[in-house]
């Protein structure tokens, strides 16, 4: 498999990080995941667009223009022969002598590299099963932060239960899944948290609203508790890997009849066009 490590094409096995990189040590950096069909990499400006603010958001410069690292991705597609999976990419400050604060005169990491994997073809079709979790993140989840620490307690938990994704609450009200985002649909309007430093303004977020626009569903950007949630008429998730998927249960409660519902499924539709 060949990497990107900085702006060098490299053998995976070649690649070396210095054990006082501070994305190692600190979680210093960020990330993003990229979709890739037929071998093209989906809503690509947006995610390069997202890496930059989120990079400015911790003072870390990207040393690439965009336009440069839009062509380092793709020519990392094209030389592993990639056609459906993803792209990872993660820039940290870089390695120094360890100190909490920022040393002066690092050069940051950057690293990215494909993975192969089907769509999530099952899931969109049956729905997944989730579970409620006190969201005990930090107060900056607009920042697609390598601490994933809370993220990854509250999908361990879904996980153990046999559930796919855990849908996070601060005080009983919805922010975002553990790495989704998450709406309801009562009466023929859907529902989700508004774009501020409780959710990660995700890509396919957007993308699902356009798809709204696009058939007519009226969108509320207003925060649901979990007891609404339970009465939605439909749920779903968005996110780079998972698309729209239906959510059919949350603690074992089937939303409506525990079946995807027939909005879930325009916009599914919808997203598919984009996607083809
Ligand atoms: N997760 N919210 C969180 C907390 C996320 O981690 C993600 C994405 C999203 C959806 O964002 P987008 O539609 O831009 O992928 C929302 C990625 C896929 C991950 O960590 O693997």
């Amino acid at each position: 498999r060949t990497i990107l490590l900085n702006n060098q094409m490299i053998q995976a096995e070649d690649a070396h990080i210095h054990i006082e990189d501070r994305g190692f040590q600190f979680g210093d950096g960020i990330y993003e995941v990229i979709k890739v069909y037929n071998g093209s990499l989906f809503t690509i400006k947006e995610h390069i667009d997202r890496f930059y603010t989120c990079a400015e958001k911790l003072q870390i410069v990207i040393p690439y223009t965009k336009d440069l690292l839009h062509k380092m991705l793709y020519d990392l597609v094209e030389e592993n022969e990639l056609e459906v999976g993803h792209v990872y990419m993660q820039i940290t400050r870089g390695v120094a002598s360890r100190t909490h604060f920022f040393p002066s005169d690092v050069a940051p990491t950057f690293v990215a590299y494909t993975q192969q994997g089907d769509r999530p073809l099952q899931n969109l079709q049956r729905g997944v099963r989730t579970i409620f979790d006190e969201d005990i993140r930090w107060l900056r989840c607009d920042i697609k932060s390598l601490n994933l620490l809370g993220a990854v307690l509250s999908k361990q938990k879904a996980h153990e239960q046999g559930c796919y994704e855990a849908i996070l609450h601060r005080d009983g009200v919805i922010t975002e899944g553990s790495s989704s985002n998450i709406f309801g649909i009562k009466d023929g309007v859907l529902y989700t948290h508004p774009v501020n430093n409780y959710i990660l303004n995700g890509i396919t977020r957007h993308v699902l609203l356009q798809c709204c626009e696009e058939i007519g569903l009226p969108v509320v950007e207003e925060a649901m508790t979990c007891e609404r949630a339970l009465e939605m008429d439909e749920l779903l998730l968005t996110s780079t890997t998972s698309e729209v998927t239906p959510i059919i249960e949350v603690d074992c409660h089937p939303i409506a009849d525990g079946l995807p519902g027939e909005w879930t499924r325009r916009l599914q539709q919808a997203f598919e066009l984009k996607v083809k």
